[in-house]
């Protein structure tokens, strides 16, 4: 197995420079190619200035960080940038087109075994590698933003991704100080993105059926201990980003996925959230006061942990990770504390399918209908500790 101390970053905007500025830490040497000078510049200046926030903050000590400057060498060369490493990250824009003729450059020029890794959100990375000569060396690297701080990498097996491409794309995580966790099966959204999708198709339907309101339902979150509502990080993050990625699951997973009608209302009148300065909240003033004493009774809290739990068991059922991977992609992907496997160890089964059931129908969504495994065989959702 290669051991990989010199990697390439194609695209240095928001994510390409924090996947760069994560391998100098891990002691790598970094070519950083963009197409445009000024991304470039902006991606290099990013990582400096976060390296001198970790010095003065005495996270690395001046050697480190002199190390780590030392060995970014960022270029517009693009022959440059693909054939000094053994291993490139990609981290273009999310368009098809692009990245596969941008593996189809690289792959006339590099050698057979240059190992690729796209940073892609949703697509699956055998279209990616589709028309390569040599798919097996292409894999999924998912980091998660901001780079520097979130520990989380889904690393994803596309259909023909060999092991030992698998392997060095882990191994190389680790060396970068990340936690990778395995995606065995290339199954769209991933683990984290997936397990937290269902429970925008619950509180979006409990919204559109006027069961609650946004604010009584991040009422309840916040009174449960979660440091965002989910209504609230929805205006933080952007409802249009929310509406793409809810039109993109419709088509490769479920129709339930389908944008849910307020959200769809708001997009649609350019409400988008906090970069408006109006969503499900008004942000003119900052951030929005939720009052926890106007919480709902309308739906539990256990509720949402249930749906990410019946998400979760569909990933074991299909094969795509396993009961510990999710648990750790969970905690180090998102603010969890525990992950959903473990959150449920010990509880009703019988009584987790009907809670189910009855919130599929009540919103009339089959997405929520327990997994086919809570019945089959549980035992491989609820592995004990010691086998995991
Ligand atoms: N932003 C996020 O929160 C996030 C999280 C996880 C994954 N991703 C994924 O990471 C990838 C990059 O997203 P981003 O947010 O960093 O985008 P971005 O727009 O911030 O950066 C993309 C960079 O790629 C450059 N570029 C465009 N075409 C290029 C080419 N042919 N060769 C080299 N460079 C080129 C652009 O100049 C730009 O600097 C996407 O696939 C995205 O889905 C994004």
């Amino acid at each position: 197995m290669k051991e990989i101390t010199t990697v390439t970053v194609i695209g240095a905007g928001d994510m390409g420079h924090g996947i760069a500025q994560a391998a100098l830490l891990g002691g790598l040497t970094v070519h950083l190619y963009d197409t445009a000078d000024e991304s470039l510049q902006r991606g290099v200046g990013k990582i400096n200035d976060s390296l001198e926030i970790l010095h003065r903050k005495g996270k690395i000590q001046d050697e480190e960080m002199k190390r780590c400057k030392a060995n970014l060498h960022p270029t517009l060369d693009f022959r440059e940038a693909v054939t000094r490493s053994p291993f490139i990250f990609e981290a273009v824009p999310e368009i098809l087109e692009l990245k596969q003729r941008l593996y189809r450059d690289m792959e006339a020029i590099v050698s057979k075994d240059t190992i690729f890794a796209s940073n892609t959100s949703n697509m699956r990375i055998t279209e990616i590698a589709k028309n390569l000569q040599h798919k097996d060396r292409v894999v999924g690297a998912h980091f998660f933003n901001p780079v520097v701080l979130m520990k989380l990498v889904e690393v994803i097996r596309g259909d023909e991704t060999s092991d030992e491409t698998m392997q060095v794309a882990y191994d190389l995580c680790l060396k970068m100080k990340k936690t990778p966790v395995r995606v065995e099966k290339d199954s769209p959204s991933f683990i984290v993105n997936r397990v937290n999708a269902p429970v925008r198709v619950l509180l979006g339907g409990i919204v559109d059926k006027e069961i609650a309101k946004p604010e009584e339902i991040d009422a309840l979150m916040k009174f449960n201990g979660e440091p965002m509502g989910h209504f609230e990080l929805s205006d933080y993050v952007g409802l249009d980003v929310l509406y793409d990625s809810g039109q993109y699951r419709q088509q490769v997973l479920h129709a339930d996925y389908a944008p849910y009608e307020k959200l769809a209302e708001k997009v649609k009148r350019g409400d988008l959230g906090k970069k408006t300065g109006k969503g499900f909240y008004d942000w003119a003033d900052g951030r929005p006061t939720i009052d926890v004493n106007k919480r709902t009774d309308k739906l539990k809290m256990s509720d949402i942990d249930l749906v990410k739990l019946n998400e979760a068991a569909k990933l074991i059922e299909e094969g795509v990770a396993t009961p510990a991977d999710i648990d750790l992609a969970m905690i180090s992907g998102t603010g969890d504390k525990v992950g959903p496997i473990e959150k449920h160890q010990g509880i009703n089964v019988d009584d987790a399918i009907r809670r189910l059931e009855l919130l599929a129908e009540r919103l009339d969504k089959e997405v929520l209908q327990p997994a086919n495994i809570l019945t089959d065989k549980p035992e491989a959702v609820f592995v004990l500790e010691g086998q995991r």
